[in-house]
């Protein structure tokens, strides 16, 4: 969601700060702001939309300071506003607080500050709230201030918090937002993501939950809810920074997209020794834990849950277990059969997304076993899981997940077999083949990729349609759910995806002279199925765009246009049909000139409810 960034050091915050934004922005980005210590006291400058609004508004202005804090905003309380941007200040202009979450008892401290102490508010934001509560406890002792309040805030945050009377201290709280502290030479930062500030230093500590941090530049305190003092390691961060820029592409997603051959080929063959055996690094399972696990559960969110589908089908054939898929948001309200013999999946990029998390201590709380599959090292869903499977797809910034996805959809793979060989119920001429076939995919992948031009010429021919439907059966129902998603989130094209065999119970009477059906027809034991689903549709005026292997040609009788994928074995196409339907997405956008990157009313990382 938000982005945050704070530093306090011998340079000029401001510069430090706002340039950490930018590398934030894909976090939100309705608007920015920067709270900054200066000789003449505490100065604010924010701005609705992009930092470069901020930027614009602030030069050619002296903002010189040793610290400072700012924010990039998703929305959740108030329209996007100069008003609602962060940072918010107290009421004597004091005290000015970035925050990232959300602030549930807010209505109730907001309507108690008003009538208790006749606070007036200057905006619709629950992080006002906090900084008027920061300020009411502040009699001299900003530290007590901020513990006080936190005392009394119900809800998710990550805060940075400046006083004006104390110019070289920093203080940052987390209870279920991420936060991380980066540790400088005569320097340190505050930043909700690693990127913020991985052009200064290496060396971090994550910040757990409910712990307050009081930085200095020499020093980084870390206190518990009890106030006392706690140790921690230091966390060095191994991904290069280059890793986070677009080295040449437009756009973040499309370098994403082509990196996931090498993402692919990291996620495996990280995990193999040189007999092709998994070793599975960061998961302590015995073998006699995987046989009492009588069932799976999956949960995630968008596109992580679209790799559980995939998961759910992978891990039910290799590893003969019975699977049960959700979305994360609705798993944690309706008491889900989940005990000490379940073994709970979360599938995360970025390991911070909040129905995420809570499903998971929910899976936790009724005892089940928690093994995680995520992308960023350290996230929160990595700290509270009791297993972790990282996907080695590098960072990843487009708001438009795809290499994430990609590596996530491997890790199913080798979850299943590495629980089918543990319990004895997977041939090893079976797992063989499916390692064979699964070292292929990163060049497939590289052989799609060089259909790039063809597939931006069919962007061409279809970008302003209103209507896309994306069908497909088995497997590659998952993959049309995972291409209209892509499709929709970055294009704004309104677009559906269903089983091609459920379209004749309903959704079939949208079609209509013109709609255009994605028909994703790659695996070949579906194939024929596939082709009476597309027949209909055909009937019914659509225009057929359709994905199949190259040797099942037959498709071109039906389809107006057909993009082929290579000869795999089924089971394994997912990993590959989805790469042309993330290129088509990419370039349909494109066309139509959206901010791909960045599309509208998303943010990266969801981490409010
Ligand atoms: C993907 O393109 C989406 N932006 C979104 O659905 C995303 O996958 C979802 O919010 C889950 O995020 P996570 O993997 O970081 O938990």
């Amino acid at each position: 969601m938000c982005g945050i960034v704070g530093y306090i050091g011998d340079e000029n915050a401001s510069d430090i700060v706002i340039d950490g934004l930018k590398r934030l922005e894909y976090r939100g980005y309705d608007s920015a702001g920067i709270a900054l210590c200066t000789k003449d006291g505490m100065m604010v400058r924010k701005k609705k939309g992009r930092i470069k609004n901020l930027e614009d508004m602030i030069a050619g202005e002296n903002l010189y300071g040793h610290l400072a804090i700012g924010h990039t905003r998703w929305a959740t309380h108030g329209a996007p506003s100069d008003a609602n941007a962060h940072p918010h200040c107290d009421r004597s202009g004091k005290i000015a607080v970035v925050h990232n979450g959300i602030v549930e008892n807010f209505m109730q401290l907001k309507e108690w500050l008003i009538s208790e102490h006749g606070v007036e508010f200057h905006s619709e934001t629950d992080t006002e709230v906090i900084a008027q509560l920061i300020g009411i406890f502040y009699h001299g002792d900003f530290e007590d201030a901020v513990f006080q309040a936190v005392e009394k805030m119900q809800g998710a945050y990550g805060l940075g918090v400046i006083c004006a009377d104390e110019p070289g201290k920093l203080i940052a709280v987390r209870k279920d937002s991420p936060l991380i502290v980066g540790l400088g030479e005569g320097c340190n930062f505050i930043a909700s993501d690693i990127p913020a500030i991985l052009k200064h230093v290496r060396k971090i500590y994550l910040i757990e939950n409910n712990e307050t941090v009081v930085l200095t530049a020499s020093s980084v305190k870390i206190y518990n809810a009890e106030r006392r003092e706690v140790h921690r390691e230091v966390f060095n961060v191994t991904w290069d920074a280059d890793a986070a820029e677009k080295e040449g592409y437009d756009h973040f997603m499309l370098k994403e997209i082509h990196e996931q051959p090498k993402g692919i080929r990291n996620t495996i063959t990280r995990r193999m020794d040189e007999e092709g055996n998994i070793v599975l690094d960061g998961i302590r399972m015995t073998k006699e834990e995987i046989e009492n696990f009588n069932k799976v559960y999956i949960v995630a969110c968008g596109t992580a849950y679209h790799a559980g589908l995939i998961g759910k089908t992978v891990i039910e054939k290799l590893a003969g277990i019975s699977v049960e898929v959700d979305v994360a948001s609705e798993f944690r309200y309706r008491d889900p059969f989940v005990d000490e013999n379940t073994l709970f999946i979360a599938i995360s990029q970025s390991g911070e997304t909040l129905d995420t998390l809570a499903a998971l201590r929910e899976a936790k709380r009724k005892g089940a076993r928690i093994l995680s599959v995520v992308n960023v090292v350290g996230s929160s869903v990595a700290r509270e899981s009791d297993d972790v499977f990282y996907t080695w797809a590098g960072p990843e910034i487009a708001v438009a997940s795809t290499k994430a996805y990609t590596t996530q959809l491997v890790c199913m793979y080798l979850i299943g077999l590495y629980m089918g060989r543990a319990k004895g119920s997977l041939e090893d001429s079976v797992y063989r083949t499916y390692i064979e076939e699964l070292l292929t995919v990163p060049e497939k992948i590289e052989e799609v990729l060089k259909q790039e031009r063809q597939i931006a010429d069919l962007a061409k021919k279809y970008y302003k349609r209103d209507n896309i439907f994306f069908i497909g059966r088995g497997m590659d129902a998952a993959v049309s759910y995972e291409g209209s998603l892509k499709l929709k989130e970055i294009s704004y094209i309104n677009s559906f995806a269903i089983a091609a065999g459920e379209l004749k119970h309903g959704t079939i009477a949208l079609i209509e002279d013109g709609t255009l059906v994605v028909s994703i027809a790659a695996q070949d034991r579906l194939f024929e199925k596939m082709l009476s689903n597309i027949q209909e549709v055909k009937a019914r005026g659509a225009d057929i765009l359709a994905l199949a292997k190259e040797s099942n040609t037959a498709v071109e009788r039906q389809a107006d246009d057909v993009i082929y994928i290579p000869e795999c074995m089924d089971e394994i196409t997912p990993l590959i049909s989805i790469v042309p339907l993330q290129i088509l997405a990419y370039y349909i956008a494109k066309q139509r000139g959206c901010d791909i990157d960045k599309p509208k009313n998303l943010a990266k990382s969801v981490t409010v409810e």
